[in-house]
C-alpha cells in the first residue's frame, strides 16, 4: 500500500520522466544506435526544448515519449497520455476547423451538448474566433497550425509534445505563434516538450534547453533560460544565449563530421 502511494505521488511530480533511454533501429547496414542513454525529466508546467542537428534523433525521442514506439533500453513514464503536434497539421481535410477540434473532444468522452461551446472557447484561445465552419483548405498555414494546437489542447493532457510545429511557417507567422504558445502555456499550465533545430526558437520559448549531439543522440549540454517572458526573438539576451548555444552545437556537429 505504502509503495503504491509513493508511486502515485511520484507520478505527478513529473509530466514526463525519461530514464536511461536508448533506441536502436535495425537497418540493412546492421543495428543503428540512434539514442544513447537519454535521461530527461519534465516538471509539471515546465517548458523544455530539445535542440539538435537534423537526424540526431529528436523525433525518435518524441515518438517514444508519445508511446508510438518503444525504447530499446530504459523507461519512459508520463503523467497521463500526452497530446501531440507535428510539423504537418494532420487535420482531417473533410472536416471543418471546428469539427476537427470536436472530434478530439468526442474521443475524450466530452458529452455532445458541451462540445460546441468548448470548441468555440478553444478557437478563441488560439485567436481563431469565427473559424468554426472553415474548411481546412480555406485556412492559411498559420491558421491550420492554430487549429492543430487547439485540437491538441482539446485533449486536456498534462503534457504537450511538439515536433517542429512551426518549421514550415514564414518568420512573421512563426513569431506570432511563439507569442500565442507562450501565452497559452502560461494560461493553461500545460507542460511542453518542444523539439526544434532552430536555436533562437528554442531560447525564445523554453525555460530549459537540452542540446542533443548526433550519431548517436546523447545529451550534450543543458541551459536554464532565465530571461523573463514574454520574450522576443530579437531580444539581446535571447540572441546572446543563442550564440553561445550555436557555438556548442557547431562544435558537436564538427566533432561528428555532419553538417
Ligand atoms: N523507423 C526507423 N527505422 C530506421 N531508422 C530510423 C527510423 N526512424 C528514424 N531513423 C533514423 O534515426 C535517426 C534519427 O532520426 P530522427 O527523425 O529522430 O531525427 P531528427 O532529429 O528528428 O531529425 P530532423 O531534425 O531532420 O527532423 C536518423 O538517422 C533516421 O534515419
Ligand atoms: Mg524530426
Amino acid at each position: 500500500m505504502a509503495t503504491t502511494l509513493a508511486k502515485a505521488e511520484e507520478a505527478v511530480e513529473h509530466a514526463a520522466r525519461i530514464e536511461h533511454v536508448s533506441k536502436s533501429f535495425t537497418t540493412p547496414a546492421g543495428q543503428q544506435l540512434v539514442l544513447d542513454d537519454i535521461t530527461v525529466d519534465v516538471a509539471p508546467g515546465e517548458f523544455v526544448t530539445l535542440l539538435g542537428a537534423s537526424g540526431c534523433g529528436k523525433s525518435t525521442l518524441l515518438n517514444l515519449v508519445a508511446g508510438l514506439d518503444r525504447p530499446t533500453a530504459g523507461t519512459i513514464t508520463t503523467d497521463g497520455r500526452p497530446a501531440l503536434m507535428f510539423q504537418e497539421h494532420a487535420l482531417f481535410p473533410w472536416l471543418t476547423a471546428g469539427r476537427n477540434i470536436e472530434l478530439a473532444l468526442r474521443l475524450r468522452g466530452v458529452p455532445k451538448p458541451e462540445r460546441r461551446g468548448r470548441t468555440e472557447e478553444l478557437l478563441e484561445l488560439v485567436r481563431l474566433k469565427g473559424a468554426y465552419g472553415k474548411r481546412v483548405h480555406e485556412l492559411s498555414g498559420g491558421m491550420r497550425q492554430r487549429v492543430a494546437l487547439a485540437r491538441a489542447l482539446a485533449q486536456e493532457s498534462n503534457l504537450l509534445l511538439m515536433d517542429e510545429p512551426f518549421a514550415a511557417l514564414d518568420a512573421i507567422t512563426r513569431d506570432l505563434l511563439h507569442d500565442e504558445l507562450t501565452r497559452i502555456w502560461a494560461e493553461t499550465g500545460v507542460s511542453v516538450l518542444f523539439v526544434t533545430h532552430n536555436v533562437r526558437e528554442a531560447v525564445r520559448l523554453a525555460q530549459r534547453v537540452i542540446l542533443l549531439s548526433s550519431r548517436p543522440g546523447r545529451i550534450a549540454r543543458e541551459w536554464t533560460v532565465g530571461i523573463p517572458q514574454p520574450r522576443r526573438i530579437e531580444d539581446a539576451p535571447v540572441a546572446e544565449l543563442s550564440l553561445e548555444i550555436t557555438d556548442v552545437l557547431r562544435g558537436e556537429i564538427r566533432r561528428h563530421g555532419q553538417h
